[in-house]
């Protein structure tokens, strides 16, 4: 390695070094046999073959554009020859990945292909889990990491390149990575900027960086024969399985991937196929909640036929050799605020999708049809290696009318006001004139703006505050620091670190399989606090940890297991909480204030703590002791609480709510009862705070209503009661 030059290296060059049998990057260890096997491999693939022409391209160019199919080698290869050739730089190379679930596939892969020990000289970091050490040269890691890592040093002077993988899906976080990377790219010249996709909307990509040198990935594609259903069904679960059957029982080898919406819905079919095929069929679900075992496992050789039911996820980041058919459903899920969304190649054609309405000011989790660019990627997957198959399930009017052409951008759909908060901290004062490649949506970003005023993270000239500085460090969204200074006051900070490390987890802690519903709300109640889930959450939580500590004979996945809770989220819960509070005791002077058990006003010391930190999120009840909606006092939008919450049967006057969610109807979701003498003095509830825009230009009354406003609205809640199956919410969508 010492004789390679930095932009000057040749492909044969570094293949020698890959062919010796001592491993170039460790020179005092032999390459395994499996090495050896797996390089055989890579030199097949399409990119491989074009190892020199890239090289040349990344020699004489700063910024570089890598268009080519999926399983061409972009996310394994690209990196590695990038690795080589700057070697001799001494810096490291990023490659981001929008997925966690994808981020740590594909570093266990190239650890394994560069046969070094995952961690050492290949590594990678996603939110609250790293495997990383001094030695780490090509570091995977999800765009919001490498997002973070900006905000403390904007030229990214650790790395000599920075590879932005898979930016074709115009996540929030690639798009603001891309706008930093191309102003970055002019004040150091040495620094190069990969931007990797699809061939999905290379154009845009394109057009945003002109100087930009291109480098195409010539792919074989074999052709995909579509087959649609005739008449379109709601039941797409046991469609998917009687295909899957078809395709076992009568047509020739090869892989089947099946895209279904939901976790659940994939539990449920994979339970199904193993009872009818216990032996000829190996059926492998895929989804970013399964332990990371059980996802390699989808890579391993099988004897029998492999039926991988899947998310999205398998979509374009993950590749997965010997796929011949595709089964799928047109409706994908989308979870708000969780990195790592997972799609599914039987295309069902759905996917769930959280959409930030900026009325409600609340992401809503949303099962929605998939686009169809979407789709043809889903079809795609079975022709790599062979001519394939693809089974939609769903009529192909159904593509042809509800199918939009490509998935809109992240940034026309997320919440903003962390995103704000972040280029702030940056030093970059008027956001509304950032080069984006779409420009977010006004109203989106003015009520980003309000948020963090009212948040007290920005002034009302815009300027970012003190406390808006130590909100854009936290690890977990902003609006908890508020959360952590009440709390710190009230003497439940602790309480407040766990409900924020429990609001951060990818899955909820409490598991609700659905043939099980009934036996898990009754396990739960054990959990309830009849005034606040978020009470019930924390309740759940310390009982797992003492199960845990406890050394009763029951094992603690079957204590979870019993109790219905997702061991693995609470397992992520515990990690999640312990780095926070690690974090906390060097951002704020965290003294170790505890609320015991036996303190009579436990309960109330929390429930206050959440009126005062999350008090533009709260909602008045309509007066009717009957009725069972509420309207949001910042908003006035009307909901009902969820039905999975424990305060159904109290009737509380006023609540805080966490999120405001809607699949049809919408709900607000893990509420806690608060009392309105905790909210009267706020800020937020009188009516002469009247914070300007950041540019002082144009006024916008943050809050018009006072509390007493708020009350005689209340009022008149009636005339304009509607039953929720009137509740048209797309209405108010934008
Ligand atoms: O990024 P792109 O879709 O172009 O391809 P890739 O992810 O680099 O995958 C290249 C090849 O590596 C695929 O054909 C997979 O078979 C293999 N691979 C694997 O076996 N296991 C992984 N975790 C990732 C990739
Ligand atoms: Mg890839």
């Amino acid at each position: 390695m010492d004789d390679l030059q930095r932009n000057q290296t040749t492909a044969q060059q570094a293949q020698s070094l890959e062919e010796w049998e001592v491993n170039a990057l460790r020179d005092h260890e032999l390459h395994s046999s499996r090495y050896f096997q797996l390089l055989e491999s890579r030199r097949r693939l399409p990119v491989s073959l074009r190892r020199q022409e890239f090289l040349d391209v990344y020699h004489n160019s700063q910024i570089i554009l890598v268009s080519g199919e999926t399983g061409s080698g972009k996310t394994t290869q690209i990196p590695q020859f990038v690795l080589f050739d700057e070697w001799a730089s001494g810096k490291k190379v990023a490659c981001t990945q929008p997925r966690r679930l994808a981020t740590t596939a594909v570093a266990t892969r190239t650890a394994a292909e560069l046969d070094v020990p995952l961690g050492e000289e290949v590594g990678y970091s996603v939110r609250f889990e790293k495997k990383l050490s001094r030695m780490t040269r090509l570091k995977y890691m999800t765009d919001g990491l490498l997002l973070s890592e900006a905000s403390r040093d904007r030229n990214f002077s650790a790395y000599s390149c920075i590879i932005i993988d898979e930016a074709h899906e115009r996540t929030l976080n690639t798009d603001l990575l891309m706008a930093l990377l191309k102003m970055a790219t002019s004040r150091r010249s040495c620094l190069k900027v990969v931007i990797m996709s699809a061939t999905l909307n290379v154009e845009k990509i394109q057009s945003y960086f002109p100087g930009a040198a291109t480098f195409e990935i010539p792919g074989k594609v074999h052709p995909v024969e579509i087959h649609y259903l005739s008449d379109s069904t709601p039941r797409y679960c046991y469609c998917a399985i009687t295909v899957v059957q078809h395709i076992h029982e009568n047509m020739d080898d090869g892989d089947i991937l099946l895209f279904l919406p939901t976790s659940g819905d994939i539990e449920m079919v994979c339970s199904i196929l193993r009872k009818r095929y216990d032996e000829g069929l190996k059926v492998l679900p895929l989804y970013s909640a399964l332990s990371r075992a059980k996802q390699q496992e989808i890579f391993e050789d099988s004897e029998y036929r492999k039926c991988i039911v899947a998310t999205n996820v398998a979509e374009t980041s993950i590749t997965i050799d010997g796929i011949v058919y595709v089964v799928g459903e047109y409706l994908h899920n989308f979870f708000p605020w969780k990195v790592g969304i997972d799609k599914s190649a039987t295309d069902s054609g759905l996917e769930i999708r959280p959409v930030y309405n900026p009325r409600l000011r609340m992401s809503s989790v949303l099962t929605c049809p998939i686009s169809k660019a979407s789709a043809k990627q889903r079809a795609g997957r079975a022709g790599r290696t062979q001519p394939g198959i693809c089974f939609r399930l769903y009529t192909g009017q159904t593509h042809d009318t509800c199918f939009i052409p490509s998935a809109p951008p992240g940034i026309l759909e997320g919440e903003l006001a962390s995103q704000i908060l972040l280029l702030k901290v940056m030093g970059f004062e008027s956001v509304g004139t950032f080069d984006f490649l779409d420009p977010p949506h006004p109203e989106v970003y003015l009520c980003g703006l309000q948020d963090l005023c009212a948040m007290g993270y920005i002034d009302d000239r815009g300027t970012i505050t003190p406390k808006g500085r130590i909100a854009a460090r936290l690890s977990v969204h902003p609006k908890w620091l508020n959360a952590f200074m009440e709390g710190q006051k009230n003497g439940c900070l602790r309480e407040m670190i766990d409900l924020a490390a429990i609001s951060s987890t990818q899955h909820p802690i409490f598991s609700r399989p659905p043939p099980a519903r009934f036996a898990a709300d009754i396990a739960h109640q054990r959990f309830a606090c009849p005034l606040s889930d978020h009470i019930s959450q924390l309740n759940a939580l310390h009982a797992y940890e003492s199960a845990m500590k406890t050394n009763n004979r029951l094992p603690i996945s079957q204590w979870c297991f019993d109790a219905f809770l997702n061991r693995r989220a609470l397992s992520e819960v515990v990690r999640i909480r312990d780095q926070l509070l690690t974090s906390l005791q060097q951002e704020l002077s965290y003294t170790k204030e505890i609320c015991g058990f036996e303190d009579a006003e436990y309960d109330t010391h929390i429930r206050k703590t959440l009126a005062r930190s999350f008090f533009y999120q709260c909602a008045l009840k309509h007066p009717d002791p009957f009725a069972t909606i509420y309207k949001t006092v910042h908003e006035g939008h009307t909901a009902g609480i969820h039905p999975e919450s424990a305060l159904t049967s109290e009737r509380q006057e006023w609540i805080v709510y966490s999120e405001f969610v809607s699949s049809g109807i919408p709900y607000l979701q893990t509420v806690t009862a608060v009392d309105p003498a905790w909210l009267i003095d706020l800020d937020f509830f009188q009516d002469d705070s009247l914070p300007k825009t950041e540019n002082g230009d144009f006024k916008q009354p943050l809050v018009k209503k006072s509390l007493d406003k708020a009350r005689k609205k209340n009022d008149s809640v009636e005339e304009d009661l509607i039953s929720f199956e009137e509740l048209d919410l797309n209405a108010t969508w934008y």
